[in-house]
Parts: structure tokens; C-alpha cells; sequence
């Protein structure tokens, strides 16, 4: 079973986040790829989702720790290079178990959170790509909001009749690269459990097919 780690595209600091990918990008390519590309002596290769399993299940810290010390069976304490920084360690590290994560994004907290989807939803989603990258999207809470953009307030409501209006569902209804992500409704209940649902399913199924909603 896979991770799936539900973030907010707002908890990541956008810029901070490429550049740190750039910088483990760099460090592993200098330092690490030596050992861990070829898998000498058993170093884990970037990727290899059966190699990584058993070591990340204590979590992305436990790892820079045992990386900060080295292991008895062949990694050298910071990869042999002393002058690397714990910082620079987890950013290699965190490129190489990347494959292991995926992001949720709920288009109400995105919105709350200032990302434009109404006027700018091309922007926002490269702005995720260059960030989280696209193929870690992996669930999208369909949310509309009752609060304006950069609210800073969760407030959902039903598709297509808060602030984000239609357009950004149609868009991501009928939109190829979202087709593989998987979509959870999240919208007020109303009285009972069941009508309200029913109703959004209808209204998403009309807006995957380019049919106007009901
Ligand atoms: C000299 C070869 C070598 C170099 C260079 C090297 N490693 Fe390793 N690394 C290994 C080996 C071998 C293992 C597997 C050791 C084990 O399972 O105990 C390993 C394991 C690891 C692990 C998993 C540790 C665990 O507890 O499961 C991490 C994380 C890691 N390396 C990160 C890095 C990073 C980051 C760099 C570069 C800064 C790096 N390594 C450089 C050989 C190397």
C-alpha cells in the first residue's frame, strides 16, 4: 500500500521547494549516484520502490539520521563527505524516495489558500508541477468554497455554486491529465447523506461529458 500523504499545495513554499529539489539534485549527482545509482553493495537505487519500502517506513527523518551516522553495512556516514549539511542530505534523500509519495490537493483549500483556479488555473497547476511534480497529484478533494480567494478559510461548498463556480470542475472533469487522479466529494450533506452526494455525481458526470449541469 502506498503513501498517500495528504498535503496542501499551500503548506509547500513554492519556490523553496524547487530549489530544494535542485540542490538534492546536486548533491546526489556528486556525492551518492557513485554508490546508489549502480546499487553497489546494496545502496538503494533512486526508484526502486522494493529496495526503498522496508527503510522508509520509519519516515523521512529516520532516514537523514541514519544517514547523518552511516550504517554498519555500507553507507559511509553522510555518504563520506563530511562538509554536507543535514539539509543537503535530506534533500538528496528526499529525491531519491520521492517515487513514494503522493499529494492530495483540495481545490477549496488551494483557493482559500490564493491559488487562482477561477482565472488562472493554467498557472496554478504549473505552478504544482514545478512544485510537487504531476505525477505525485494523485487525489483531489473536489471542494467548491463558500469564502473568497486567499481567505485562509475552509469553508466548502456544493460544486459549481461557491466561488470557484463551474468552470475549474468542468475543467478538471474533462481534462485528460487528471483522468488517472482519483476525485473525493466533500460537499455539505444538507438533511441526509445520500441526496446532496447523488446530486454532485450527476453534475460531475454532466460536466465530464461537456453537458450542461443539472
Ligand atoms: C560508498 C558508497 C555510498 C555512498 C557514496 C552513499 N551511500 Fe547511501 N548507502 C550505501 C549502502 C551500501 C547502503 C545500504 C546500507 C545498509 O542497508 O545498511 C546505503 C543506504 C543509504 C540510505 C538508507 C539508510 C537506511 O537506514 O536504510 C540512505 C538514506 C542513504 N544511503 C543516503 C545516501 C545519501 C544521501 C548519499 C549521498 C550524500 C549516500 N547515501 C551516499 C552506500 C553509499
Amino acid at each position: 500500500m502506498k503513501t498517500l500523504l495528504c498535503a496542501l499545495l499551500a503548506l509547500v513554499a513554492t519556490g523553496a521547494a524547487a530549489q530544494g529539489a535542485a540542490a538534492g539534485k546536486a548533491v546526489y549527482d556528486s556525492t551518492c549516484a557513485v554508490c546508489h545509482a549502480a546499487g553497489i553493495v546494496g545502496a538503494p537505487k533512486p526508484g526502486d520502490a522494493a529496495a526503498w519500502a522496508p527503510r522508509v517506513k520509519g519516515g523521512l527523518d529516520a532516514l537523514v539520521r541514519s544517514a547523518i551516522k552511516g550504517t554498519t553495512t555500507g553507507m559511509p556516514p553522510r555518504g563520506g563527505r563530511p562538509d554536507l549539511s543535514d539539509a543537503q542530505l535530506r534533500a538528496a534523500i528526499d529525491r531519491s524516495v520521492r517515487h513514494r509519495v503522493g499529494f492530495c490537493a483540495d481545490t477549496c483549500h488551494l483557493y482559500a489558500a490564493g491559488y487562482d483556479l477561477v482565472r488562472d488555473f493554467e498557472g496554478v497547476w504549473r505552478n504544482w508541477d514545478a512544485t510537487c511534480g504531476r505525477a505525485h497529484l494523485r487525489c483531489l478533494h473536489l471542494n467548491d468554497s463558500k469564502t473568497p480567494l486567499g481567505s485562509r478559510r475552509d469553508r466548502h461548498e456544493l460544486i459549481g455554486e461557491g466561488t470557484l463556480g463551474a468552470a475549474p470542475f468542468r475543467r478538471i472533469m474533462r481534462e485528460p491529465r487528471f483522468a488517472n487522479v482519483i476525485k473525493i466529494l466533500e460537499t455539505p450533506k444538507g438533511d441526509d447523506e445520500f441526496t446532496q452526494d447523488r446530486r454532485m455525481l450527476r453534475r460531475l458526470r454532466a460536466y465530464a461529458r461537456g453537458r450542461p449541469a443539472r
